[in-house]
């Protein structure tokens, strides 16, 4: 009787796993089929990028949604948070290919032009050692300092959403919808913190 299950446990997981990988699989066919013409590097950029955010914004989502009782998305977190990585390393990827082709003085001028690159670039470094740490043997290694750690999600969020500020210019109305987002799921936490500080120690 165990058995089907299992089954339907690695069915879910599978499902899981091929709509956080379903964007990518869309922006390759859209690439392949000329969709993203006339300036598919801009448009892989945009979407790399905005599948980061969501992503951020779901996990951020997980906690609170747990807390009333619907854990699904709570499971799927490390699953989310990969695939976040993925997306922005390969933001990172393309452009250092695509803008700069690696060349550092076409980095130092892109830099001067878009300093709001930088902002990201932090980002990115945030999120690396969670990547790195989001195994069972790390977490099993690290105790106590893993959710330390792994606390570095929110800075990673603030400064995600300052670069796409900083770099939407005039329209500014996508970056606000998704401040919004982020300021409520932040400002959640904050409160929760806030809630259990005032709570007297029974020791
Ligand atoms: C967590 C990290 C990051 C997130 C969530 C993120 C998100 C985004 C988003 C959503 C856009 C598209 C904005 C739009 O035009 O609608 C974007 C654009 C851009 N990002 Fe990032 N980004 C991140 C990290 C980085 C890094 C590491 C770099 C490069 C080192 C970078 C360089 C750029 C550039 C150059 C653009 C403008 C592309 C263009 O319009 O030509 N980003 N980013």
């Amino acid at each position: 009787m165990q058995k089907p299950i299992a089954a339907t446990g690695w069915l879910v997981t599978a499902g899981a796993l091929a709509l956080c990988l379903a964007p990518l699989g869309l922006m390759t066919y859209q690439l392949m089929s000329g969709h993203l013409d006339p300036d598919p590097a801009k448009r892989l950029m945009q979407g790399t990028g905005e599948w980061a955010l969501r992503g951020l914004a779901i996990i951020l989502l997980a906690t609170p949604l747990a807390q009333h009782g619907w854990r699904s998305l709570f499971q799927y977190r490390r699953m989310i948070g990969l695939t976040v990585f993925l997306y922005v390393s390969l933001h990172l990827l393309l452009f250092s290919q695509v803008y700069v082709g690696w060349e550092l003085e076409l980095l130092l001028e892109e830099l001067n032009e878009r300093p709001y690159v930088l902002v990201g670039f932090a980002a990115w470094c945030m999120l690396m050692p969670l990547a790195m740490t989001s195994f069972n043997s790390a977490r099993r290694r690290l105790g106590r300092r893993w959710r330390q750690l792994h606390r570095l999600i929110y800075p990673a969020t603030i400064l995600a959403w300052f670069h796409l500020f900083w770099l939407s210019r005039s329209d500014v109305g996508e970056a606000l919808a998704y401040g919004a987002v982020f300021l409520a799921l932040l400002g959640w936490r904050l409160r929760r913190r806030l809630a259990r500080a005032r709570v007297p120690r029974r020791d």
